[in-house]
């Protein structure tokens, strides 16, 4: 069962701090580390939710186009290819922001990042990223989703099973 809904109206990094969003958890892990966490229902319009959603979080930040495109997929595919589509369904989006900017990771190496995971209820399949799984994702309709991802993120993956459902994530980064 999901928490009850909070607003995060003044959160560092929001990119509208002035326009509240639902938000059914922020974390805030030190202070380089924000973590968010929302759950939406499962209907296909929530994946354009799910992006603004994104969008308000990390609007002020160098991943908010990127971020937004992939939540924006993940999304879309909990919606369509599991249970988290059908009528009581529901999917959860989370997103951590790591900004070094603070002792001790204010380094030379350290860089900024997103990660973006998305929960699903599972279903039929696994998600197919068509890289060494074995199977070919069709071009000419649909397939393309996963590609996207994966050619944004530094690193994309998935837990779990069809049984129990899936975390789809995508690690972005930047160099400061
Ligand atoms: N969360 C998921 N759970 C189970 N299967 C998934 C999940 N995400 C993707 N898949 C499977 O992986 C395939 C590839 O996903 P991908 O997003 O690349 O393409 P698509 O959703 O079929 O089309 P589109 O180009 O519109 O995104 C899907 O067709 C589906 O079979
Ligand atoms: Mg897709």
């Amino acid at each position: 069962m999901a928490a009850a809904p909070v607003t995060s109206p003044g959160l560092p990094h929001a990119g509208h701090p002035s326009r509240a969003v639902p938000v059914n958890e922020a974390v805030r892990l030190g202070p380089e580390i924000l973590i968010w966490r929302r759950a939406f229902p499962g209907a296909l319009d929530q994946a354009a939710e799910a992006r603004r959603f994104t969008r308000f979080l990390l609007g002020s930040t160098a991943f908010a186009d990127d971020a937004e495109l992939v939540v924006g997929e993940l999304a879309g595919n909990a919606v369509r290819h599991t249970r988290s589509g059908t009528p009581e369904g529901q999917f959860t989006v989370e997103i951590t922001l790591t900004s070094p900017g603070h002792e001790p990771l204010a380094t030379s190496a350290a860089a900024a990042s997103v990660l973006i995971t998305v929960y699903d209820l599972g279903g039929a399949g696994i998600p197919r990223f068509g890289d060494g799984d074995g199977v070919d994702v069709p071009c000419a309709e649909g397939g393309r989703g996963l590609a996207i991802v994966t050619a944004l993120a530094e690193r994309a993956g998935f837990q779990g099973a069809p049984a129990t459902g899936h975390r789809v994530w995508a690690y972005l980064a930047r160099r400061q």
